[in-house]
């Protein structure tokens, strides 16, 4: 039996929403596992990369066995039910460029578990599909939309539970992803930061996340404005970022321009914005990225509203 599931890029943090808010977005992964009837062919794992505007992605560094995040994901579910993983023969068409922000590890630990999840008889419903792949990831912001689609606010509570609540993303607000070429490790980009920090730091962050919260819900731009701020993990990760200063800088004081914000541990940006000419953005950011020699893929897209889904058993 074989089993496939498609899964949405997502973009995690939304400048103060450090590690629980994120949202999907329409590039796609798709995982198939195979159980295979080969005893003691262990497990296999393709990566295959689905060119699409993006470069083609390069997995070099990325582990093809027992070690890969995906396999870790599906022993946990099938240890969960006390069983061990059968011969596996696992396939990642991607399209979801690696280390740049977009979700593509979470994106893997989800379709990994869905896929997993059917071949056993569907034991783990969503909830706890969301437990092992936050306990794999580290935080659920990516793999709640990756899971649920959308726009989403997820927590992983003192006794471990997660929970998620869906908020609804105003349509006429755009979200340009600007993705450079170069790549950035989550491991990296979360080794600079503190770990600690000051208090006036966290209520900062406390406040304009509310507000975020707030401005989302009453599509309020000018709120949006100014909630898009953060002091907990972009002022840290900013000196890995060649070009990000300048970006935030060029938009900072235009009329129409929400936000600019890191995608998750970065390297990609968003622009968010209303009403604004969405090629100026582009241009703007490309030049940017150009006069460091840096190439870049910058595409305005809409929330992908749907979660993984299965596409083919
Ligand atoms: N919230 C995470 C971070 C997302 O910023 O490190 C990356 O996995």
């Amino acid at each position: 039996m074989k089993v496939s599931v498609k899964v949405p890029a997502t973009s995690a943090n939304l400048g103060p929403g450090f590690d629980c808010l994120g949202l999907a977005l329409p590039i796609y992964n798709t995982i198939t596992i195979e159980e295979t009837v080969l005893p003691g062919t262990g497990v296999e794992i393709n990566l295959i990369s689905e060119k699409e505007n993006i470069d083609d992605i390069i997995f070099d560094n990325v582990p093809k066995d027992e070690n890969s995040i995906i396999y870790k994901a599906v022993e946990m579910l099938y240890n969960s039910i006390g069983q061990e993983p059968s011969e596996l023969k696992i396939n990642v068409q991607s399209q979801i460029p690696i280390t740049r922000g977009l979700g593509s590890s979470a994106s893997v630990v989800v379709g990994g578990l869905l896929a997993a999840n059917k071949l056993l008889g569907s034991p783990a419903d969503t909830t706890a599909l969301l437990s092992i792949a936050t306990e794999v990831e580290g935080h659920p912001d990516n793999v709640a939309p990756a899971i649920l689609g959308g726009f989403v606010l997820s927590s992983q509570e003192d006794d471990g539970s997660i929970l998620t609540e869906k908020l609804i993303w105003p349509d006429e607000w755009d979200i340009t992803v600007c993705i450079p070429e170069f790549e950035l490790s989550t491991n990296i980009s979360r080794s600079v930061l503190p770990e600690n920090v000051p208090m006036s730091d966290a209520v900062y962050n406390a406040k304009h996340l509310a507000m975020l919260i707030q401005a989302v819900n009453t599509k309020n731009v000018k709120l949006m404005k100014n909630a898009l701020k953060d002091k907990l993990h972009q002022p840290y990760r900013e000196k890995l970022i060649p070009g990000m200063k300048e970006i935030i800088e060029a938009f900072r004081h235009e009329d129409g321009i929400i936000g600019t914000v890191l995608s998750g541990a970065g390297p990609s940006m968003l622009v968010i914005s209303h009403k604004y000419d969405l090629d100026k953005i582009k241009s703007t950011v490309r030049d940017i990225w150009e006069s460091l020699s840096i190439k870049s893929d910058i595409r305005t897209l809409k929330i992908e509203d749907k979660g993984a889904e299965i596409v083919e058993e």
